[in-house]
């Protein structure tokens, strides 16, 4: 049975006129943020704080306030399945199997999920050994998402990364021996890297037969240390080379590149993440996890407080959260097409129906737009990127963004 929930903004941000009408709901994931790591990389930016103490001092306290957290969100998805579930972080990686267990069977007691549901966990090679990761799969992790970044010990070392390629092989291999599903992510446009060294990355990530895999453009972002101190990258011109590369290669092995950064062998899609692109529903638990919910009169976006002492001490207070948003339905084109229009294959206008509420008409103004500059393209019901607005993504979704109020 479907109803109704009303949301009571405590932090109000914005109020707009249109009301939200959603007839169904979208998929329900969970996203979970472990926000520390056994050294910062030089490149990151994610809410990741290097471990300063034993993870056994810490470790325990976090998981309550993780199970409080979930707890005080519950209200907001009374009744909902969880399709998926992303321990992301940081490392989480750096917590005990018996901190996993704790958390998975702790999230088990409060929400159901589906049968087939999928639980990744991003690990770092320097991070695990065999009973490690076969502590985790018994705990419940079926996904393992391996954060390799490149074979090559040089570049390795260059980025900051606490384990060499042996390490990121020997994890790989155990990885493949205990799960079905393995992700690598791997970076390109390292420092100072070489064309043929990213050749050898990339074909020695395919003798594992991968079937899925993402590959990122390295970016220099503000507030990290390659910001303060820039290292040589590739030039634009050899990125593209790298990038072309990688695509060919890749499918070339049998795999789509289905999104931005993900390649996967038919049916290896990630769900989470692509519940992310399809503008479904996540609770996101943890310092710093932003939540995207659904009702049928309303979509709210919360962020919990972001360092990981502050978000303990709110949860001790009764509530994580920091900000919350009521989306309006003028956002919701932008809010949806920035992620939708990520995804190779497009997305339906019953697709754009389902999670907004909206029709055709609220998009019709920005699609014009890209269909007449060839950036996008309208089959049947199938809304999509062609290959030139792929390769200008930023420029596509600013059509939608400046088309919102
Ligand atoms: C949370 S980390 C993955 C797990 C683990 N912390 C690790 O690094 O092994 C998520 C991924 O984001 C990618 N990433 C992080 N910073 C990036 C940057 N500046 N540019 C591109 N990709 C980045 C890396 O490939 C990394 O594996
Ligand atoms: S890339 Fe991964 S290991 Fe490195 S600081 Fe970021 S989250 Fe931590």
């Amino acid at each position: 049975m479907s109803q109704t929930i009303q949301f009571y903004p405590k932090k109000t941000v914005l109020t707009h006129s249109k009301a939200v009408n959603l007839t169904a709901l979208p998929p329900l994931a969970l996203y979970i943020h472990v926000p520390w790591c056994v050294k910062k990389c030089p490149y990151c930016d994610f809410n990741s704080h290097e471990l300063k103490n034993d993870v056994s001092d810490i470790e325990a306290d976090y998981v309550n306030a993780l199970l409080v957290d979930l707890e005080h969100a519950l209200p907001l998805v009374w009744g909902r399945r969880l399709v998926s579930i992303f321990i992301g972080g940081g490392t989480p990686s750096v917590l005990s199997v018996h901190a996993i267990e704790r958390l998975l069977s702790g999230v088990r007691a409060r929400l159901p999920f589906v049968s087939d549901i999928e639980i990744t966990m991003e690990a770092n090679p320097g991070t695990l050994d065999n009973a490690k990761l076969k502590g985790f799969r018994d705990a419940g992790v079926n996904r393992i998402s391996l954060g390799v970044q490149s074979f090559d010990d040089g570049l390795l070392k260059r980025i900051g990364r606490i384990h060499s390629g042996a390490q990121a092989r020997a994890a790989l291999d155990t990885a493949y021996q205990l799960f079905d599903k393995v992700n690598l992510d791997i970076m390109f446009a390292l420092p100072e890297q070489t064309l043929e060294q990213l050749q050898s990355d990339v074909r020695t990530a395919l003798t594992y037969a991968p079937t899925h895999l993402s590959y990122y453009h390295m970016t220099i972002e503000p507030n990290t240390y390659f910001h303060r101190y820039p290292p040589k990258v590739p030039d634009d011109e050899l990125a593209l080379d790298m990038q072309a590369f990688i695509e060919q290669a890749l499918e070339d092995s049998g795999m789509r590149h289905y999104e931005v950064s993900a390649y996967a062998k038919a049916g290896h899609e990630s769900h989470h993440n692509t519940n992310y692109w399809q503008f479904g529903d996540y609770v996101g638990i943890g310092a710093g996890a932003h939540s995207k919910i659904s009702a049928h009169d309303g979509i709210i976006r919360q962020a919990r407080y972001k360092h990981p002492q502050r978000y303990l001490d709110a949860v001790a207070q009764g509530d994580a959260v920091e900000t919350f948003e009521q989306l309006s339905a003028q956002a919701l084109p932008f809010e949806f097409m920035l992620n939708a229009l990520r995804l190779r294959d497009g997305v339906t206008v019953a697709d754009f129906y389902a999670s907004t509420g909206l029709g055709l008409m609220d998009l019709q103004p920005a699609l014009e737009k890209a269909q007449a500059q060839g950036l996008m393209e309208k089959q049947a019901d199938v809304l999509r990127v062609t290959d030139l607005g792929w390769r200008f993504l930023s420029d596509v979704q600013t059509l939608f963004l400046n088309d919102s109020p």
